[in-house]
């Protein structure tokens, strides 16, 4: 079977592009596929994005945004939902019927940096403000509680002095574009799932995270400027 996929996304859409890329490169072996975009502005470029390539790109009004987003998603026979960059609150509805199935990507290393109003620019303000030398991106599983939810991967990107929101915001977003599209690819095809006790089971080599970051690249702070090309320029 063929996981369909729904994008969520409320704004340009680069990482539906790069899970669409994902996807492509995998070819017919790869057991998912877009099936749906929505956002809740009706402007979004993710939403072109989608109509671009056929795929169908639904406006959430306020309405459909709210209790019938569930029959939205189950009228496009809808298995998983990746929320990327999508800003709005999802209705327990949603989060319940696809407990275990729906995942997000942030732009912090969660439990850090999230939260109501933690989004854009705004969460690497704070990274910033913070003085922390790390921060990163994690994918997780949705609850029914903003930006939290058992963590499936993350990868840590470092913070430069020379850093502003943006050049920081640049960095991760380039490294959200490496991790989400395999970490949802996993849990689609069932490679990773939440465990009935809330944990997440099945994290494979095939994901990269923290740990083998750390592990395999024990000298990194040599290697930042070849493990992130331009991160020495802003
Ligand atoms: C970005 O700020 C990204 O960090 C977050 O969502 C925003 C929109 O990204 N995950 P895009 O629409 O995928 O380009």
């Amino acid at each position: 079977m063929t996981a369909r996929v729904a994008v969520l996304a409320s704004g340009g859409g680069s990482n539906l592009q790069a899970i669409l890329e994902y996807f492509d490169a995998l070819g017919p072996r790869a057991g998912a596929s877009v099936a749906l975009v929505a956002s809740d502005r009706p402007s979004a470029g993710a939403l072109d994005r989608a109509r671009a390539r056929a795929i169908p790109a639904v406006h959430l009004d306020a309405e459909r945004r709210g209790d019938t987003m569930a029959e939205v998603l189950e009228a496009h026979g809808v298995h998983v939902v990746a929320l990327a960059g999508y800003l709005r609150f999802v209705p327990p509805a949603v989060t319940r019927r696809w407990l275990g199935k729906i995942v997000n990507v942030h732009p912090a290393l969660l439990p850090a940096f999230a939260g109501a109003g933690m989004y854009g620019l705004r969460v690497h303000q704070a990274v910033i403000d913070a003085g922390v030398r790390v921060t990163g991106v994690t994918v997780h599983f949705v609850d029914e509680e903003y930006d939290r939810g058992p963590i499936i991967a993350q990868w840590p990107v470092p913070v430069l002095p020379v850093d502003t929101a943006e050049s920081l915001a640049r960095r991760v977003l380039a490294t959200e574009h490496a991790l989400y599209p395999p970490a949802l690819h996993a849990v689609a095809t069932g490679a990773v799932t939440l465990g009935t006790d809330g944990r997440v089971v099945g994290v494979s080599d095939a994901l990269p995270d923290c740990t083998r970051f750390a592990l395999s690249h024990s000298d990194a702070a040599p290697r930042v400027a070849e493990l992130f090309p331009g991160s020495h320029t802003v």
